[in-house]
């Protein structure tokens, strides 16, 4: 008798893990590939940061915490909103959770019924979609263009039929594309008058080239901000993220947490803390993607890829294939299995136009950046 099997649970796959299989395989077989998929810093995490892990593994006795957190790391996360962007915040709204990823599980849970309709554009970071998905909340998936930035505009937002909420990243994950302060406000404006809870994605913001991260926490007390160590801290394996959390669901969001997780994970926690001592070695991580967003820029186009989205942020370049081929799957394929450097397709990101695109990640070392360039350059597409 053949058991019932969850159609929840028959999700997209997130394409780029597949690509990274494909990559390590290839590895395996004694080949040396460019891995220019990954989205994670190629970096260890702040030294400070290891040797609190060490320490805490010495004394702690890494039990359980409090659901929502530790309360000193709550606290410290509070502080950095003052010191980061100036923004007063209640440590008690902090809630610690298993990366930003446990983060969205326990917003969508705690904001959105079944049967909701929750705006995102594509390209977007495809688990928004997928995570919907499988709660049975419907995203509601807006096309953007290099012209709209591939953020929402409010004229999108309005051609989208009644709406529950609204994810927005800035930067974004594939475009590395950022939304202004006022941008910002108009958004928040809108979803207000509109009965939209806004689900602000913020784990880029410290990522940036030249153009501030803006925080949505000041704008909007109903919004739920999202936040990780993964990317500006390096810390993606440690799994910590935190959540600010509107009032009104904070004892919601304390039971799923209570439930789902029992506790993010204690000795990431414990070292954590020292993630927001160790700006010097963070501001290294920041000139080195700086540095090699610059040599992609410099070097893609004479490779053939010209039309790039303009990154302000993230470390990701998005660009368009589509003088060169209709179908980045097939692409990607061909140029990790002929030119050994790995990317992303945009079929990852999005449903609509992402056969003519592909996504470029920046965050390994310099040297990647210039071999790349050197074998695509030398690659015939
Ligand atoms: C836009 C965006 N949000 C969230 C995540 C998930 O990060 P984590 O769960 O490691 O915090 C990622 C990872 O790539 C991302 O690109």
């Amino acid at each position: 008798m053949s058991l019932k099997v969850s159609n929840r649970g028959m999700i997209n796959p997130f394409i780029v893990m597949d690509v990274m299989r494909s990559a390590n395989k290839l590895e395996e077989l004694g080949e040396d590939v460019i891995h220019l998929e990954v989205g994670q810093p190629s970096t260890p995490a702040p030294l400070r940061v290891i040797e609190a892990a060490q320490e805490a593994l010495n004394k702690e006795v890494l039990g359980y915490t409090d659901s929502l957190g530790l309360p000193f790391l709550r606290e410290r996360i509070a502080e950095y909103y003052s010191t980061f962007y100036g923004v007063s915040l209640n440590p008690s709204r902090v809630v610690v959770t298993t990366g930003s990823s446990g983060g969205f599980l326990l917003a969508f849970l705690s904001a959105f019924e079944p049967g909701d309709r929750v705006a995102l554009v594509a390209p977007g970071y495809p688990a928004y979609r997928n995570i919907l998905t499988a709660l049975g909340v419907e995203p509601v998936i807006i096309e953007t263009t290099a012209a709209d930035k591939f953020q929402p505009t409010i004229e999108l937002l309005k051609n989208s039929g009644k709406l529950d909420g609204l994810i927005l990243a800035s930067p974004s994950n594939p475009t590395g594309t950022m939304i202004s302060r006022e941008e910002m406000k108009q958004l928040v404006n809108w979803c207000s008058i509109a009965g939209v809870r806004l689900i602000s994605d913020e784990i880029y913001h410290g990522i940036t080239y030249g153009t501030k991260s803006e925080t949505v926490a000041d704008l909007d007390e109903n919004a739920i901000i999202i936040n990780s160590f993964s990317k500006y801290f390096s810390m993606t394996g440690w799994r910590l993220g935190w959540i600010i959390v509107p009032d009104e669901l904070m004892r919601s969001i304390e039971c799923l947490c209570q439930n789902i997780f029992i506790s993010p994970p204690t000795l990431s926690q414990h070292a954590g803390v020292e993630a927001f001592n160790s700006s010097e070695e963070l501001l290294a991580n920041i000139k080195r993607y700086t540095k090699n967003r610059e040599i992609l820029l410099k070097y893609l186009p004479s490779a053939g890829f010209s039309d790039i989205a303009p990154a302000d942020g993230a470390f990701y370049l998005y660009a368009n294939i589509e003088s060169i081929s209709d179908d980045s799957e097939e692409f990607c394929r061909r140029m990790l299995s002929e030119a050994l450097v790995a990317t992303t397709p945009g079929v990852d990101f999005d449903p609509f136009n992402g056969k003519r695109y592909i996504r470029f990640s920046f965050s390994g070392s310099e040297s990647d950046m210039i071999t790349a360039c050197e074998r695509l350059t030398n690659w015939k597409q």
